[in-house]
């Protein structure tokens, strides 16, 4: 009888929702009330299953927990499944919680959408190279039709973190080292993902991660002690959350590591403080991969049950796959130490997110065998691909306009990563595979026009040179030798930090020899890292930074090399040049004894006695194949006050061959404050594209907003004084003016 009266409860719940979805765009109000009517309906156990989430067998992302999806899914201790995904998979596991549960409230299936779903875009720093945020916002979009095509309604992206050290190999997975780039890009993906409307079948929700600050691990070693302060917490690492919070995105995984002491999945300053007080989030919390459970090692519990009591009270809403919330939390209810009022909140949040998604509408609203086929890895999708991979890509050198190839030239293409299919794909690459998939090798075959041959030359490490000899001798008989160099894929991405930043020896041999032919070099990489390349650089005559630029890559570069695309793509991310002087980022402080280079006696002075301090390639730098003029930087005032706007008019003209785009840069220098500022802050960019011989008047307005920091009490605003603009190509822009800012 009693379930009877659930079952009519709960069907009543779900016509109600039906009602609401058929009318505009699902409410989260609404949703939050039916929420509530269900949480009402449930019993502690069922509760505490909303709360877990557990990996499928169907793939693995860390270690196996000893659970059983599906005996855990009947019996409503999990609410939640990531790893599994396609339709038949998803709908199998789907009509397990709809059908042989109590209440029947749908699963949620989220899965590491990183850089697209089958169709694999460019990884995210690549596409962060792009500084195209309606390529970055397509790509997401793209990415979560197909996601949401195979059954899923959530994507563990975007990753966010602010990463400066390239031996941690999730740089990768961010859009490099600045706090302005990075929320664009959040933004930017956060609305591709949710499109403004979870109710919609076709999008998915998005989740932030790693919330907080996991990007900046000791000596760049994955998941070690992050330790910073809060002024560059505030200033730095957090702005890109926000921006993803502000874009909508309704839930947030918490980071691995701890931060001044206190691990994320225990940390409510983070949790309570920053996200919901300070930011007014409104999703719900997961954490990544058991680290409720990590909060043992981290020595900040002695168990595992306190370690659950921790986390639900710091304001974590969701287990991943620690079980702990399944194993403890019935227990520290009962013993007092969490209120049920903090489970029904946690509980409410998640439900919320399944209603909005229309899960309790139509828990196989995701299953459409049929969508699947026609959405999934289209020709459309490969070619949105190839578009942005084309976007991705930095031109780092140019000499004597050795590309673009000309026509009909013959190749000697050499190297570990001519011919690799895998490594186009880069870290992370969810459900793509290489079916589909071509090399750089087979592409070029196909559109340089000229002979083309081939030799690896050598692997990726190792000491094995006898590849040499067949490569030195192609090398011989062409007109240009193609060189792909870099890291295999699986050199970066999580666990997969180095101590060394190098090309490995081998690569770096096997160029040396290369040219003692006195062939013009192209460098081609792909890497997921700013490598430290000076030596390299010396002797090629160009470099192509490709990033891992997936499915359709291999056509991009290809079509960059022979001139059919113009590179436009910009560092999002400083190369050094030798890991000694890593952290090194565009926006550092003077120093009280700046090296200024001539002038004052030079010892004393904030140097390396065997390095220059700049970097090889500057955050922001990136080359053409035509040439672009700045001039004419003009300012609408020599003030700016509170109210006011100021206007920044600078002529852009393209003065080279070929048509061609080009990002526009404008960094902001407070000279004086009551803590010492950066050099230079990124505050606005615009990517411009001209025909050659065209000039164009390119436009940035600045207000009071954009001066504002975190002032000597914490508390954030501008304050009044002299301030530099600069504008131009790359960070180190050498076009200023000053202004003021009045009181
Ligand atoms: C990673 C997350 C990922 C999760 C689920 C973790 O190891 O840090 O980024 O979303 O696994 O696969």
């Amino acid at each position: 009888m009693r379930r009877l009266f659930l079952s009519i409860g709960l069907f009543l719940v779900v016509l109600n929702s039906i009602a609401s979805i058929q009318t505009v765009k699902t409410k989260a109000k609404n949703c939050e009330h039916r929420a509530d009517s269900v949480v009402a309906l449930m019993t502690l156990d069922e509760k505490i299953g909303q709360m877990v989430l557990l990996t499928s067998g169907a793939d693995q992302t860390g270690p196996r927990m000893a659970v059983n999806d599906l005996e855990e899914i009947k019996a409503g201790r999990c609410g939640n499944i990531f790893n599994a995904h396609t339709v038949a998979y998803t709908r199998k596991l789907q009509e397990i919680a709809i059908e042989q549960t109590r209440l029947g409230i749908p699963l949620l299936f989220g899965f590491d959408v990183i850089h697209g779903h089958k169709t694999i875009f460019p990884i995210s720093l690549g596409e962060a190279a792009s500084w195209d945020m309606e390529a970055i916002e397509k790509s997401a979009r793209i990415a979560a039709t197909e996601a949401a095509a195979s059954g899923l309604q959530w994507v563990f992206a975007p990753m966010v973190d602010i990463a400066r050290d390239p031996r941690w190999g999730r740089i990768s997975e961010g859009a490099g080292e600045d706090p302005f780039l990075g929320c664009r890009v959040a933004e930017a993906r956060v609305h591709g993902f949710q499109d403004n409307d979870l109710s919609d079948p076709s999008t998915v929700l998005a989740c932030v991660k790693h919330y907080a600050a996991y990007g900046a691990p000791q000596a760049g070693r994955d998941y070690s002690t992050v330790d910073m302060s809060e002024r560059t917490l505030r200033e730095v690492y957090l702005p890109p959350y926000k921006a993803a919070v502000d874009a909508g995105a309704l839930s947030i995984m918490t980071s691995f590591n701890e931060l001044d002491g206190v691990p994320s999945s225990g940390n409510p300053f983070l949790l309570k403080d920053i996200l919901r007080k300070e930011w007014g989030f409104k999703g719900f919390v997961v954490t990544d991969y058991t680290s409720i459970n990590e909060m043992v090692p981290h020595g900040i519990v002695a168990n595992e049950k306190e370690a659950a009591g921790l986390a639900v009270n710091a304001g974590v809403e969701m287990d991943m796959q620690g079980s702990v919330y399944l194993k403890y939390l019935k227990q520290l209810i009962s013993e007092g130490k969490v209120s049920e009022a903090t489970i029904n909140k946690a509980v409410r949040n998640i439900l919320k997110i399944k209603f909005m998604l229309g899960l309790f509408d139509d828990p196989y609203r995701y299953c459409d065998k049929n969508r699947e086929k026609q959405v999934v890895f289209s020709e459309e999708n490969r070619k949105a691909a190839y578009d942005v991979a084309c976007k991705s890509m930095v031109l780092l050198k140019n000499d004597k306009q050795v590309l673009p190839l000309a026509p009909g030239k013959s190749l000697a293409v050499i190297g570990p990563l001519a011919d690799s299919t895998e490594d186009l794909l880069g870290s992370w690459h969810a459900a793509g595979t290489t079916e589909g998939v071509s090399s750089l090798l087979d592409n070029l075959k196909k559109s340089s026009g000229g002979k083309v041959s081939y030799a690896k030359g050598c692997d990726f490490s190792g000491n094995d040179t006898s590849g040499f000899a067949e490569a030195l001798k192609i090398a011989e008989q062409a007109d240009v030798v193609v060189l792909v160099l870099g890291e295999p894929c699986g050199w970066t991405g999580e666990a997969a930090s180095r101590t060394s930043i190098d090309l490995p020896e081998i690569q770096t041999k096997l160029l040396q020899e290369i040219r003692k032919t006195n062939k013009p070099v192209v460098m081609v990489l792909m890497n997921g890292r700013p490598l430290a390349l000076e030596r390299e650089t010396i002797l090629v005559d160009a470099i192509l930074e490709t990033w891992y630029a997936g499915t359709s890559g291999g056509k991009a570069i290809a079509d960059v090399l022979t001139g059919m695309y113009n590179p436009s793509g910009k560092l999002p991310v400083t190369f050094p040049r030798n890991l000694g002087q890593v952290p090194i980022f565009y926006s550092m402080k003077n120093t009280g004894r700046p090296y200024e280079k001539e002038g004052l006696e030079q010892k004393y002075r904030s140097r390396y006695i065997d390095s220059p301090n700049e970097p090889l390639f500057p955050f922001g730098f990136g080359m053409s194949y035509t040439r672009f003029g700045y001039s004419n930087l003009k300012l609408s005032s020599e003030t700016l006050s509170k109210e006011g706007k100021l206007t920044i008019y600078v002529d852009l003209t393209n003065s080279g061959n070929y048509d061609g785009a080009e990002v526009v840069q404008l960094y902001v220098q407070d000279l004086v404050g009551s803590v010492t500022r950066p050099l230079k802050e990124l505050k606005g960019f615009q990517k411009v594209f001209l025909k050659k011989g065209e000039t164009r008047k390119v436009e940035f307005t600045l207000t009071e907003k954009e001066l504002r920091f975190y002032r000597r009490d914490m508390s954030f605003g501008s304050e009044p004084g002299d301030f530099k603009v600069y504008v131009g190509g790359d960070s180190n822009a050498t076009n200023i003016k000053g202004f003021r800012l009045k009181q």
